[in-house]
């Protein structure tokens, strides 16, 4: 049976429904950028059962697999092998899981720019500080580039908007239509993959969720080819990108590690 199960082409973007273990092998072309929120363990450590409410040990989810996994060091060496010779990666991971990360791509041959870290404005509940920040492998293969815009700072601030759920279909009881769990914001993605490419470069997105990183590549003259093995989010994906691809808007790009909370909210 074929590695691919669905494969639609929208504008500049190509969607394709399959484990990326067996798609991203024979990919071509070979991308200038690899951007992508990969499914990383999510545990914040041991259960307690002083604390109630979602801090709760009968209610508290330790498990960490939100998702299927793909290993670190099964998905690197695909990473690089799918990449353009002078190429970027920006794989996005938490404080608990940056070691074992950046250990696995490093071993498949990239090189380490830097620990980029997005400031997501709202905190999880947590007993030991509480994680307001997700981090991101700023990685290169072959020669180093550098960034499009050198006054970009590691740092961001951008507010998480979810709206991944209002392309869920009409089979889906209102309900249910909650936005996918670790969707991102199209903003940020835009920002780091104008820095790392040019119009008309090719991104990939091994992982691509409900789309942003594919939304962000088609609102910036990208081309991008995203991968996603769950049906339910390929196609809310899909109907993303169509929606950007038919109603072009303009990307914020308003970031600032300095702006007041209430400002960047209300934007
Ligand atoms: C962290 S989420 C990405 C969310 C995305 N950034 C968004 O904005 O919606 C990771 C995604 O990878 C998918 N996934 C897990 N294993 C996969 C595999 N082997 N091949 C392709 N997709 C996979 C999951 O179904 C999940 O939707």
């Amino acid at each position: 049976m074929s590695a691919i199960k669905k494969d639609i082409g929208i504008g500049p973007c190509r969607l394709i429904l399959g484990d990326m273990c067996d798609v991203l092998p024979s990919l071509q072309p070979r991308a200038k950028l690899c951007l992508s929120d990969v499914p990383y363990r999510l545990t914040a450590g041991g259960k307690s059962h002083a604390l109630g409410g979602i801090l709760g040990g009968d209610a508290y989810d330790n498990s960490g697999e939100l998702f299927d996994m793909v290993e670190w060091a099964d998905m690197a060496p695909l990473i690089y092998d799918a990449l353009a010779d002078d190429a970027d990666a920006i794989i996005m991971t938490s404080d608990r899981e940056e070691g074992a990360a950046r250990a696995a791509f490093d071993a498949a041959g990239f090189d380490f720019h830097r620990l980029l870290v997005w400031d997501k404005i709202t905190a999880t509940p947590n007993r030991w500080y509480m994680p307001n920040c997700e981090f991101g492998l700023y990685l290169y293969k072959g020669q180093a580039r550098r960034i499009n815009d050198c006054s970009s700072k590691a740092l961001i601030r951008c507010p998480q908007q979810d709206v991944s759920h209002l392309y869920l279909s009409a089979d889906v009881p209102p309900d249910q239509r909650r936005p996918h769990a670790t969707e991102k914001p199209v903003a940020l993605m835009a920002h780091w993959m104008g820095n790392s490419t040019a119009p008309g470069d090719l991104v990939i997105d091994p992982f691509m969720g409900s789309g942003s990183t594919i939304v962000a590549a088609a609102r910036t003259g990208r081309m991008a080819i995203g991968i996603e093995k769950n049906p339910k989010w390929f196609d809310v994906a899909c109907a993303r990108v169509a929606e950007a691809v038919q109603n072009p808007q303009p990307v914020w790009s308003g970031f600032d590690a300095g702006t007041p909370l209430q400002e960047v909210l209300a934007l």
